[in-house]
């Protein structure tokens, strides 16, 4: 697979997603104070900036290492940010994850913002699957997962931990295959 360029940039009808940036943090933050935020993620409200910053990472890095692309969309317009999105290893796997800030959601932004990275993942790192992991009662997540093509695959009763307690989670993935498929039904629906 070749490098992808740090400042590589995917353009949708209404995003532009490109790497996450340190100055972002404030945006991350404000998201993050909104009642149960965080209830479906695995990491948990910080405490502090600093703490949220160090969560994050080093997303240069990760992304120079090919291990992980840390994005966040906005407005193609107004370059509001609106949301994250990544895609990275885990456990011998790619994986994806996304969140929308709570003032933008319900928009369609998160499912745009995955379609464009399956399109990211299959056709420039040449990935033969993508997975996600969604809380199970996060049905705006599933949501999202099955209209850009996710498929059930396993339910884990001992997801993750969330301040002591077990969360339930429920395994989709997509395949190349799948996800060319869907896009010829799609050309052929239009
Ligand atoms: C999950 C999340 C990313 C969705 O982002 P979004 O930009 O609102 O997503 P979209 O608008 O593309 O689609 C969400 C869909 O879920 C639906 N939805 C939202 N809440 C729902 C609920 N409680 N029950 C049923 N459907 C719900 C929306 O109506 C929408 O479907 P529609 O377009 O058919 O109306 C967002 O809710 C979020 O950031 N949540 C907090 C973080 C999180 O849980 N991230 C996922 C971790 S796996």
């Amino acid at each position: 697979m070749d490098l992808v360029p740090l400042d590589y940039r995917i353009e949708t009808e209404r995003l532009t997603l490109r790497m996450s940036q340190p100055d972002e943090t404030d945006f991350v933050w404000d998201a993050t104070r909104y009642a149960g935020f965080n209830d479906g993620m695995m990491w948990n409200k910080p405490e502090s900036k600093e703490e949220l910053d160090a969560f994050v990472g080093n997303v240069p890095e990760r992304w120079r290492s090919g291990d992980g692309y840390l994005f966040t969309f906005r407005d193609k317009t107004s370059g509001q940010p609106l949301g994250r999105i990544v895609i990275e290893r885990r456990c011998g796997g790619w994986n994806a994850g996304f969140w929308t800030h709570p003032k933008y959601q319900g928009a369609g932004y998160a499912s745009e913002a995955l379609a464009a990275i399956l399109e990211f993942a299959f056709e420039t790192l040449g990935l033969n699957q993508v997975s996600a992991c969604h809380a199970d009662w996060n049905i705006a997540s599933r949501t999202v997962l099955e209209r850009c093509g996710f498929r059930f695959k396993v339910h884990i009763e001992e997801g993750f931990e969330k301040d002591g307690e077990w969360i339930a989670q429920d395994s989709l993935a997509i395949t190349r295959d799948q996800w060319l498929a869907n896009r010829c039904s799609e050309k052929t629906a239009s």
